[in-house]
């Protein structure tokens, strides 16, 4: 008799076992064991429940035992798994990337509503691309676009071009400092990094994710944001846009910033589905 057989571990009882192990770590603790396991076993959440009487080969339980461990360790499960959905698009990330945020689909609503407005092809640029999530979603739904994706990491670029590969998009990848150097744009935008460092700390987040796409910087986590925004002066044509995320209690230093830096354009704060303060929108006349 086989060790496979002496377990007769099924599904089910596996699924069972790695609910029980992330109890402690997630309020999702069985949806978490159902992704780990399908992704094991390359096979939807329908299918392990469909299924749920099969036996489990015992290679198959350690790997998935193996990624419940990490996960109860507290790694985020987007790394895990490999990938994370944004704007309805599966994104591949790497410890490399911030993992896309449901928040900053705002950011990609505001610009397609802009390009859907011009009679013209728009130079759009997506500063700190990370996984690419704004850029290339912008890709996907607006075809009169000129794509540039930014980002001062490499690993975090290569990333980003895995993506615009998966979803066949035609991208300019730049390895750059913000808009440093750059040429001109109609459409700006970015979610740099926003937190404060003193925040940094105890931040669980920070544990996994890259300190580059968390740490804001000096005077409360708005130097980047700060220097961006003096960029974009010189990068934004005229009747284009800029739309920046920052933190929920940034809102009214971000505008101040914003107004001093562009007195003659529209700038506006708007907020996110939970009423939080979460986008900078600046229209150049
Ligand atoms: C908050 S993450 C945003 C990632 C992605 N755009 C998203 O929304 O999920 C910020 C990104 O900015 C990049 N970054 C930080 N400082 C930068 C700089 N000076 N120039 C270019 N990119 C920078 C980081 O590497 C990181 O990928």
């Amino acid at each position: 008799m086989t060790t496979t057989q002496t377990l007769a571990l099924t599904i089910q009882s596996a699924l069972q076992d790695g609910t029980e192990r992330l109890m402690a770590v997630t309020d999702t603790p069985q949806l978490e064991a159902q992704l780990l396991l399908g992704h094991v076993l390359d096979q939807s959440r329908t299918w392990l429940l469909t299924w749920a009487d099969k036996t489990l080969d015992l290679d198959d339980y350690e790997i998935f035992s193996a990624l419940i461990n990490r996960r109860a360790d507290g790694e985020p499960l987007p790394y895990i798994l490999g990938s994370w959905e944004f704007f309805g698009i599966n994104f591949v990330v790497s410890p490399a990337t911030l993992i896309p945020r449901p928040e900053t689909e705002l950011l990609v609503e505001a610009a397609l509503e802009y390009i859907s407005q011009q009679q013209r092809d728009v130079a759009v640029v997506d500063v700190g691309t990370g996984t690419g999530c704004i850029g290339l979603s912008i890709a996907s739904h607006a075809a009169n676009t000129r794509i540039t994706l930014v980002d001062c990491s490499v690993d975090a670029l290569e990333v980003a071009e895995e993506n615009a590969r998966h979803l066949n998009k035609f991208v300019a990848l730049r390895q750059n400092d913000l808009l440093e150097g750059l040429g001109q744009f109609d459409l700006i935008c970015s979610n740099p990094p926003y937190i404060a460092p003193c925040d940094m700390e105890g931040l669980d987040v920070a544990d996994f994710e890259p300190h580059l796409a968390l740490d804001g910087g000096a005077s409360d986590g708005m130097e980047v944001i700060t220097r961006l925004l003096r960029q974009v002066k010189t990068h934004l044509n005229p009747g284009g846009m800029f739309l920046m995320e920052f933190g929920a209690d940034q809102g009214a230093a971000v505008h101040t910033l914003a107004t001093e830096t562009f007195p003659a354009a529209s700038v506006e704060i708007v907020s996110d589905y939970a009423g939080l303060d979460r986008l900078l929108r600046v229209c150049l006349p």
